[in-house]
């Protein structure tokens, strides 16, 4: 177990945890932007991908899920849900933490669609700032905006100072 938090608690993702993350992600996202059940399995056994749950505090129900990689040195959070009966409780919040636990190296890097104002509020509390905007990245008219935590030293100014 990745650690508690309240009553609910963070965890890697088992593989008979899938089928209710698939479950999440049709709540959570349109059709098109949820993963099923293959693409998750994929997910899940990548190397070197971060793959972490929320369950209830009975240790079963998974009531949230993250999933990131590693892209050019950073961690890239792929997808994070929370279902929607366990909302505004702390679980995303929780869940990028963990990310960030399991991810040490690098930044933290995402990309949030340009309407969805409630994630990143969320992202910008963790300390996530705008560092782009895609045109059109989630489909005609759907503009993504890039967030990035940064936590490489700034090399800018010589010294060696942690943002
Ligand atoms: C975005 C999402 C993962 C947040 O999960 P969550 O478990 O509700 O988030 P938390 O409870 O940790 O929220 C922490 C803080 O983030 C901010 N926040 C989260 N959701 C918010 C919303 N809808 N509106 C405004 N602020 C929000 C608030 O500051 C909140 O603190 P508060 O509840 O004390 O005000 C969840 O709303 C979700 O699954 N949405 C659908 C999928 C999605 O959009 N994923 C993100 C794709 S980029």
């Amino acid at each position: 177990m990745a650690g508690d938090v309240g009553s609910f608690q963070i965890a890697p993702a088992r593989l008979r945890d899938l089928r209710a993350v698939a479950r999440i992600q049709r709540l959570a996202f349109r059709p098109g932007l949820a993963y099923g059940m293959s693409a998750l399995l994929v997910l899940w056994s990548a190397p070197h991908s971060t793959f972490l749950v929320a369950r209830d505090d009975s240790g079963e129900a998974v009531i949230g899920c993250v999933i990131a990689d590693r892209h050019q040195g950073n961690a890239r959070i792929m997808n994070i849900a929370t279902h929607p009966e366990h909302r505004r409780r702390g679980v995303g919040r929780a869940l990028l933490r963990a990310v960030e636990r399991k991810n040490r190296i690098g930044d933290v890097v995402l990309m949030a669609e340009e309407w969805n104002t409630g994630a990143q509020a969320l992202y910008e509390s963790e300390g996530f700032t705008r560092t782009g905007f895609a045109r059109d990245y989630y489909g005609r008219g759907r503009h993504g905006i890039w967030m990035r935590k940064q936590r490489r030293p700034n090399t800018d100014t010589g010294a060696r100072i942690y943002v």
